[in-house]
């Protein structure tokens, strides 16, 4: 993060585009914010290319004319006219669509753009800042991404790497977390091992959400091995038993018997339910609907447990 932060700060003071590269959950947004933020001129919008729909694609970028279409009473000013004299954020540019790519490259070369129903040019001047978890150069092999836009976006390029891949990065961000969302929990160096030992698929974003939720299921202060959750346990499990089997595990670690084994880490079944329901509400913000869905039981089944554990 340290070396991610120096190229921040070069590239902030600059204005050329940049391109962020990276597995999903890496901080991608994270890092074309603290970009802009450097100058922090002018705002910073966010166009998100993965979720624009192709017909609106247009007016949401370049805005329309009044009566370009039936129920276009006013006009109305794109996300592109949002972003000037600032940052237009292009995320999963990956993933616009050929035609949408060739109107972009003509925005990005002549920093003008014609609203739908419109006949007059409007300028725009902002910066551009485009993240993809995509390999864009292999898109480009492909034919599905543009060369001549590749090598637009393409001036500077920062590539964010896997969570797995630094590992010396977890410690200080799980302890941002715990002081983020934690009420003066702390965690024991197992609890740290462990977490590092894990692969976080789902990157920093995994690991946040891990933090959260040990956090919302134990009022603390002292987290222990068992409150980590499943998917990080069997995993440190796992290696536990392949240094065994290799004959490489660290001295005077226990090896074997899997921790949940230990007396203490056994709980009573309602308290396993219980935490498993306040999980799944976490997880939904509080959509009951979605937590029943994921907890496999019915609405009312989880209304009644809820009146049941006070909860
Ligand atoms: N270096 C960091 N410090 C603190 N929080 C971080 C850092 N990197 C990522 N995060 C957090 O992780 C989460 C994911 O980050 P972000 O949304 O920037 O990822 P992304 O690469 O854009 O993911 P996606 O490809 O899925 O859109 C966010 O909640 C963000 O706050
Ligand atoms: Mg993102």
């Amino acid at each position: 993060m340290k070396q991610v932060h120096r190229h921040v700060i070069r590239m902030g003071k600059s204005r050329f585009p940049v391109l962020i590269l990276g597995e999903t959950g890496t901080g991608k947004e994270v890092v074309a914010r603290a970009i802009h933020n450097v100058e922090s001129r002018g705002p910073f919008v966010v166009v998100d290319c993965a979720s624009l729909v192709a017909p609106l694609m247009e007016s949401e970028l370049f805005g329309y004319a009044k009566g370009a279409f039936t129920g276009a009473h006013n006009q109305k000013l794109g996300l592109l006219d949002a972003a000037n004299g600032g940052t237009a954020f292009f995320d999963e540019i990956g993933d616009l669509p050929l035609d949408m790519q060739m109107k972009l490259l003509r925005v990005l070369q002549e920093k003008e753009f014609r609203a739908v129903g419109s006949l007059s040019q409007r300028a725009s001047n902002f910066r551009v800042i485009a993240a993809t978890n995509r390999d864009l150069a292999a898109d480009v092999e492909a034919k599905r991404f543009r060369q001549d836009l590749y090598y637009r976006l393409n001036v500077m390029r920062l590539r964010l790497g896997p969570l797995r891949e630094r590992k010396q990065d977890i410690s200080a961000l799980v302890l941002h977390f715990l002081e983020r969302y934690g009420n003066g929990h702390k965690l024991s160096d197992e609890v740290v091992d462990a977490l590092e030992g894990y692969d976080w698929p789902g990157n920093v974003r995994e690991l946040e959400h891990t933090i959260q939720r040990m956090v919302a299921m134990n009022s603390g202060p002292f987290l222990s091995k068992g409150d980590l959750p499943s998917t990080v346990i069997n995993h440190s499990l796992e290696r536990q038993f392949e240094a065994h089997a290799n004959g490489t595990e660290s001295p005077g670690r226990t090896v074997g018997l899997p921790s949940t084994s230990h007396g203490q880490n056994i709980l009573p079944l309602a308290e396993v339910e219980k935490r498993a329901i306040l999980a799944a509400l976490e997880y939904t913000r509080g959509d009951r609907t979605l937590a029943a869905a994921m907890l496999d039981i019915g609405r009312t089944t989880l209304y009644r447990k809820l009146k049941e554990y006070g909860l």
